[in-house]
């Protein structure tokens, strides 16, 4: 009798002992589970730019990763302007609406990208020469868009890359048909379509003082004209070795001083040669006499761990930067989800073989991914 309550009372212990293990293992892979967007949740939306085969759901794996690894989205491609309304006063809402869906079905903090940008925009905008009739097409293009996703798109790129690099205004179709006031009259415009969206001025190459005091000043000036304007969008098409972090730093306070959140809006880390005296995002730049040189795609196969561990330690260091400014900081956006979609594939140079996000070609995460996942959360540390 004592042998069989000696046997009850080893099991019952046996249970408590494998009850309290269990508890804790179940938190230890917790932790070890968590994602991109629950490791951050708190201090900035974690997001990615999805393309359309993503949101149209062609490609199952990326929406998968989509809706498991981020609380924010972006379209690459499918609300740009050439694409809404490719021609006057036709609009074309099939993929921007299942875009918004996906987003709404999700819980995201969905992005518009964007209302008035010179490149991706419709043929017949660009040979426009009437300030009457340019100013026409802006008022209706933002009041129908921003209008039927009132209340569902929660940041609208308002403006993009309307500055040069030297701070000055680039003299696109727009600026040469309405003059310098055309960017404060569209985000006025984008007010009045949805007055609880936030309002984003959009823009590359922040790290050049020249061009961000240019873009800044023009915050200040909304700013105290009581002009709407919600944030500023770095876009952060960056490499292995720049901006440094000292120079991301001084973005990021220089926008905060100017009185608005920053958001990273276009992150990805070029692990590529850059062609000669090349920087940024213009997208017109050709360097097509480097397409199928080797030297330029010097990884056609596989990325080589030495460039692997340099690319996780950029990115944790990025995010390091992050987490220490998350009080200035409302987005993190990847733009892309996977390497094989990179658009920094062919730009600037045709048919290359890029590194620059956190999952590779075949949708599973990189060193880097994890190298994110290790910042440690806490702003103070
Ligand atoms: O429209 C054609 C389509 O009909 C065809 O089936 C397809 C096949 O290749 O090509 C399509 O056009 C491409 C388009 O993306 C949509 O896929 C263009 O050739 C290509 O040049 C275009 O590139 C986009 C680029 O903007 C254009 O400026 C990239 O995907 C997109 O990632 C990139 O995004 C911009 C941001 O909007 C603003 N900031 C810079 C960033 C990188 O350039």
């Amino acid at each position: 009798m004592k042998r069989i309550k000696k046997i009850i009372y080893i099991s019952l212990v046996s249970v408590l002992i494998c009850t309290i293990g269990c508890a804790n293992m179940g938190s230890v892979s917790k932790n070890n589970n968590s994602t991109l967007s629950s490791h951050f949740k708190g201090l900035f939306h974690l997001g990615a730019a999805i393309n359309e085969e993503t949101i149209l759901g062609k490609d199952s794996k990326s929406v998968s990763i989509v809706k498991s690894e981020f609380n924010s989205i972006t379209p690459e491609n499918s609300l740009k302007w050439m694409y809404i309304q490719p021609k006057a006063n036709q609009f074309e809402f099939k993929a921007a609406d299942r875009y918004v869906q996906l987003g709404l079905e999700n819980d995201m903090y969905i992005v518009g990208h964007a209302l008035v940008w010179h490149n991706q925009l419709a043929d017949f905008m660009q040979t426009i020469n009437d300030a009457d009739e340019i100013q026409g097409y802006i008022a209706n293009h933002i009041n129908t868009v921003v209008s039927r996703y009132k209340g569902k798109i929660d940041a609208w790129d308002v403006v993009n890359e309307a500055f040069d690099e030297d701070g000055s205004l680039r003299k696109s179709v727009f600026y040469n048909n309405l003059g310098e006031d055309y960017i404060e009259d569209v985000f006025k415009l984008a007010k009045k379509a949805d007055p609880q969206a936030d309002l984003i001025y959009n823009d590359y190459n922040f790290y050049k003082p020249k061009k961000r005091a240019g873009i800044l000043k023009m915050v200040k000036k909304f700013k105290s004209k009581g002009v709407k304007i919600d944030g500023v969008g770095v876009q952060a098409h960056w490499d292995l070795k720049s901006p440094s972090i000292d120079q991301i730093e001084q973005i990021i306070l220089d926008v905060h001083a100017a009185g608005v959140p920053v958001s990273f809006t276009e992150l990805d880390i070029s692990v590529l040669p850059n062609p000669w005296e090349m920087v940024g995002a213009e997208v017109t730049q050709n360097f097509s006499q480097f397409e199928g040189d080797p030297k330029m795609s010097p990884y056609p196969n596989k990325l080589p761990s030495k460039v692997q561990k340099q690319l996780a330690k950029r990115y944790h260091d990025i995010f390091k930067l992050f987490v220490k400014h998350s009080d200035k900081i409302n987005r993190v956006t990847f733009w892309g989800v996977m390497d094989k979609h990179s658009w920094l594939n062919d730009w600037p140079i045709n048919g290359r073989t890029n590194y620059p996000l956190l999952f590779d070609r075949n949708y599973n995460p990189k060193p880097a991914y994890k190298s994110v996942l290790e910042v440690n959360t806490n702003p103070k540390n």
